[in-house]
């Protein structure tokens, strides 16, 4: 069997036969505010802590000042592993190239190259990528299909485990070109009770490991995350 990589999210890695596949490329998705990036970084955060993992974060969607401090407002404080973890903000990465070079290479192709030369430096094993929306605007990838497929090769060659945050509304029967793509999908929901706000995860799909298929309930305590049966149905 392959080695395995963990979420550490209390309750999740079970319900994947102890985790995910190494190398897999497993999509992040639901819809704003569903708390994709936090369960992003949190991965990354408790396998640099509690796993000894290096992992890098591509921010493509918000500054990684505004990051960092939605992270340690969660309890992930970014000091306790800033020799595990790199985050870079990559949006911008054009206005500080000298115009010769950018004109040179296309943004993905400077993309790209961090992300392999990272990789020798300082041989991470976790890849996040935030957000594939947001990756496709910027890298002008106008034949979607086509770019995603390459894309997904390219990134399993790079030997790292990836997730990408990507968008899905709470509609499961709503399937996007990149949930064909993926290794896996791990889906956040939410949905209004009465007042309150639910938030819900579910493995939509995890190749080469048993898992289940069930609705749990995302709770976050203001350090870790916590699931749990869903109640009330
Ligand atoms: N201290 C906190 N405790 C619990 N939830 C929080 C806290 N701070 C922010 N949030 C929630 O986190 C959400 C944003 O999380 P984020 O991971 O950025 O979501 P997404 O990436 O899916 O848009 C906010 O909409 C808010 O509801
Ligand atoms: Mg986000």
């Amino acid at each position: 069997m392959k080695p395995k990589i963990k979420t550490c999210i209390e309750g999740l890695d079970e319900h994947m036969t102890g985790g995910i596949p190494q190398g897999h490329v497993v999509l992040i998705s639901g819809m704003p505010g569903t708390m994709k990036s936090t369960v992003a970084y949190s991965i990354l955060f408790n396998n640099a802590k509690k796993e000894n993992k290096k992992g890098l974060y591509i921010s493509l969607e918000q500054g990684r000042d505004s990051l960092v401090e939605h992270m340690a407002g969660l309890g992930m404080v970014n000091s306790e592993v800033d020799t595990q973890i790199n985050i870079v903000d990559m949006a911008y990465l054009r206005l500080n190239m000298d115009e010769e070079a950018s004109e040179q290479q296309s943004w993905m192709d400077i993309f790209k190259m961090y992300a392999e030369n990272m990789k020798q430096n300082m041989d991470y094993e976790i890849l996040i990528i935030d957000s594939l929306p947001v990756l496709e605007l910027l890298g002008k990838m106008d034949q979607r299909r086509e770019d995603l497929f390459y894309f997904f090769g390219w990134l399993r060659e790079l030997g790292v485990t990836t997730f990408i945050v990507a968008e899905a509304t709470n509609d499961a029967t709503r399937v996007n070109e990149e949930d064909f793509l993926a290794d896996g999908i791990i889906r956040l929901t939410k949905e209004r009770k009465g007042y309150d706000i639910t938030r819900q995860i579910v493995i939509d799909k995890m190749r080469g490991t048993k898992h289940n298929t069930g609705y749990f309930t995302l709770l976050h305590d203001g350090k870790d995350f916590q699931l749990t049966r869903v109640i009330g149905e």
